[in-house]
């Protein structure tokens, strides 16, 4: 009989419940989105995603069982996020766990959301039939998160990722997280919200118009494997601020917004090719650092695989980069599909199994902890 967990997830945004089987066999996923709710702030809104959470947890969960065609009583376990996130959405998450574990009478593991990300690569490779070697360098990068990660087995014998992993960290974000500059960087461009996707799109779509400006690459002192992405954004609101011409097309972009028209074909011919190369060379500078920095860590620490999660890693012209950069350092790079790369509780689940069969086990007294860390 295989072991099936319940996955629950509400660190941020997304309120999301999943059955895993043997940390691998996805039996159902099911995600409910706030974007609608915090789109008009341009950002998530602590308090409303709270509120948004406690309405959805309970028909999400439900429907997640429903898609698995089982019942509670059926579920072997139940795995929770416990952080890093908002404390107020981590606790409904918690909350409703706890009470189903302590009313099934069923074990409650606690869950580390970036060791889901981790997970998600593997459940992607799983149903792809590969395997990533370790020990791995992992970059998660997200809205919240933007960090790089050496993986390993924790018990070198493991040979796959139902067992438990080491991590050691090896840089990350001083500032801003990649996500949260595509975010920011959209909003000042009057692009909406969530601003990755449609940069995503709008890059590619810019072609060859000519670059009205040029971002360097960003240096941080210290740890040559850390990140920085708020100079970049200052860049490109100074660079608006400068430009006067830009003013008449964010205004219009604007009303449109206003208008509910957000979408990639609406928005598209209210940008003037100085806008589309600026979208681009924005992008360029993001990738260029973690892809540069992640490959960098990959060459240092002589690993052959390279794992990329989170939000930003459904990125067209990131994953492309990779790739190309993968292939001709001679190692492999693995991405869940985009949607395991965004917030879901499936990772969760996965995450939860090894935890689950070492015995690591929370009881009533379990607290959310906003900046739980992986290492
Ligand atoms: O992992 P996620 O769903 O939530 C967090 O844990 O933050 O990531 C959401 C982030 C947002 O900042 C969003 O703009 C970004 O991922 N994102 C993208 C793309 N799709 C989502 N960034 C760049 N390109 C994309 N295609
Ligand atoms: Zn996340």
């Amino acid at each position: 009989m295989s072991t099936r967990i319940l996955g629950i997830e509400s660190s941020c945004d997304e309120t999301a419940a999943a059955v895993v089987a043997d940390g691998r066999e996805i039996l159902s996923s099911v995600v409910a989105s706030q974007v609608d709710v915090h789109r008009k702030y341009g950002g998530v809104v602590p308090e409303l995603a709270s509120r948004e959470h406690l309405r959805q947890i309970v028909p999400v969960v439900r429907e997640a069982l429903a898609h698995a065609h089982m019942r509670l009583e059926d579920v072997d376990a139940i795995g929770v996020t416990q952080g890093p996130g908002l404390v107020g959405a981590l606790l409904v998450g918690i909350t409703y766990g706890k009470t189903l574990a302590q009313s099934l009478g069923k074990p409650f593991v606690p869950v580390n959301h970036l060791e889901g990300h981790v997970h998600a690569v593997f459940l992607e490779a799983h149903k792809a039939g590969s395997r990533p070697k370790l020990p791995a360098v992992c970059l998660i990068v997200s809205g919240g998160h933007t960090v790089l990660y050496a993986v390993s087995a924790a018990d070198s014998g493991a040979r796959d990722a139902t067992a438990l992993f080491h991590y050691r960290k090896l840089g990350q974000t001083r500032d801003d997280a990649a996500g949260e500059a595509y975010d920011k960087v959209a909003k000042l461009l009057a692009l909406g919200y969530p601003g990755g996707p449609i940069l995503d799109r709008l890059a590619a779509a810019a072609g060859g118009a000519p670059a009205p400006v040029k971002f360097g690459p960003t240096k941080t002192r210290g740890n040559p494997l850390d990140f920085s992405f708020s100079g970049l954004k200052t860049a490109v609101l100074y660079h608006l601020r400068e430009h006067a011409e830009y003013s008449a097309e964010l205004r219009k972009r604007e009303e449109a917004l206003a208008r509910g028209e957000r979408k990639f074909d609406q928005l598209l011919p209210l940008c003037s090719p100085a806008t589309l190369g600026l979208v681009r060379e924005f992008q360029n500078a993001v990738i260029r650092d973690l892809v540069g920095r992640t490959m960098a860590a990959t060459e240092e620490l002589g690993v052959e695989s390279i794992l990329v999660s989170g939000g930003v890693a459904a990125n067209s012209q990131l994953r492309a980069t990779f790739e190309e950069r993968a292939k001709a350092a001679g190692v492999e790079v693995f991405f869940p599909s985009r949607a395991l790369s965004t917030d879901n509780a499936a990772m969760i689940a996965a995450a939860a199994y090894p935890r689950l069969r070492a015995g690591i086990l929370a009881d009533l007294m379990l607290n959310a902890d906003p900046s739980l860390a992986l290492a």
